[in-house]
C-alpha cells in the first residue's frame, strides 16, 4: 500500500472503480508487456484477488491465456483443505492455444495448487456446426457443460482483437471480417469493438453470454500498455467485478475517463 500510495496508484484505482463501478481494482507498478517481473506480479495480485473472494465449494470457471497461465503458477493458500469442495473448470472450449496457456491446463493447475477439484471440457477448436450440435448431445459433453454455466466466479484474460486473429491463425477472411466488424478486443471467444459491443462470435461449448452475465463475479487480469484499448472496451461491456492490470495500461485507461 505504501509503494502504491508513493506512485499515486491507489488513485488511478479508485478513478477506475468509480467511473465503471466496479467493486474492486487493482494496479500492479510497471508495465507487463516489457517486463517479466511486473507480468509475475500481475498474476499474484489475481491469485489473491481469487483468494479474496473464493468460497469453500464454488465454481470457479477460467480462460487460457499467458497472465492466466501465470496466475496459476501464482496461486498458493495456507489452507489448501478448506477448498476441498471447490471446483475448477475451463470457461469454453479449445481455443487453439499452445498446451500451457489453455483454459484446461489452467483450470486443472489452479484446482491442484489449492487442493480443489477440476474438470476438463475436451472439444476441439473452430467447431463446424454440425459438430457442435452433435457435441452438444453427448450426455459427458453436456454434464460438464452445465457444470460450467454455473460457475460463481470467472477468472479471465483479455485480449488485443487482432493479435488474437493471429494467434488462433485464424484464416485470412475471417481476420478482415473481425478487422472490419471493428473489434478491438477478446475474451471468451467473443470480439469487442470500442464501445464494447460484440461484434463477432466464435462457436464455443461452455459459457454463453447470458451466462457470463448472470456470473457473481467476474474477474478480469489483463495489464500492458498495448492492450489498454482492448480493456477499456471490456469495462464499456460492462460485466467486469474486479479489475487486475497493471500501470502502463491503467494510465492509458485513466487518461480517456
Ligand atoms: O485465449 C484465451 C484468452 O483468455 C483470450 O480470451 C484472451 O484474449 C487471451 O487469452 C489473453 O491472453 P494473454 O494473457 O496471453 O495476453
Amino acid at each position: 500500500p505504501a509503494a502504491k500510495s508513493l506512485f499515486g496508484l491507489d488513485e488511478l484505482e479508485e478513478k477506475i472503480r468509480s467511473t465503471y463501478g466496479l467493486s474492486k481494482v487493482i494496479v500492479v507498478p510497471g508495465d507487463c508487456e516489457t517486463s517479466p517481473f511486473t507480468k509475475r506480479e500481475l498474476g499474484r495480485a489475481g491469485s489473491k484477488a481469487l483468494l479474496g473472494v473464493l468460497r469453500p465449494d464454488d465454481i470457479v470457471a477460467v480462460t487460457g491465456g499467458s497472465t492466466l497461465a501465470e496466475m496459476a503458477d501464482q496461486l498458493t493458500t495456507l489452507l489448501p483443505l478448506s477448498y476441498k469442495n471447490a471446483w475448477f473448470v475451463p470457461a469454453r472450449g479449445g481455443l487453439g492455444e499452445s498446451m500451457e496457456i489453455q483454459a484446461n491446463t489452467i483450470a486443472s493447475t489452479m484446482a491442484k495448487r489449492v487442493g480443489a477439484n477440476y474438470r476438463l471440457l475436451h472439444v476441439p477448436d473452430l467447431l463446424s456446426e454440425d459438430a457442435y450440435q452433435s457435441l452438444a448431445l453427448d450426455s459427458n459433453i453436456g454434464e460438464i457443460v452445465n457444470i460450467i454455466r454455473s460457475s460463481r466466479i470467472i477468472v479471465h484474460g483479455i485480449g488485443e482483437a487482432f493479435e488474437m486473429t493471429r494467434r488462433r491463425k485464424l484464416d485470412e477472411s475471417t481476420v478482415s471480417e473481425i478487422q472490419g466488424e471493428g473489434a478491438v478486443a477478446e475474451s471468451f471467444g467473443y470480439y469487442f469493438n470500442e464501445d464494447g459491443k460484440i461484434v463477432h462470435t466464435m462457436l464455443r461449448m461452455g459459457m454463453r453470454l447470458e451466462d457470463i452475465m448472470r456470473t457473481e463475479v467476474v474477474i478480469g487480469i489483463a495489464g500492458g500498455k498495448g492492450k489498454a484499448t482492448a480493456i477499456h472496451a471490456m469495462l464499456r461491456f460492462g460485466q467486469e467485478n474486479i479489475l487486475v492490470t497493471d500501470e502502463a495500461a491503467a494510465q492509458e485507461i485513466g487518461r480517456r475517463i
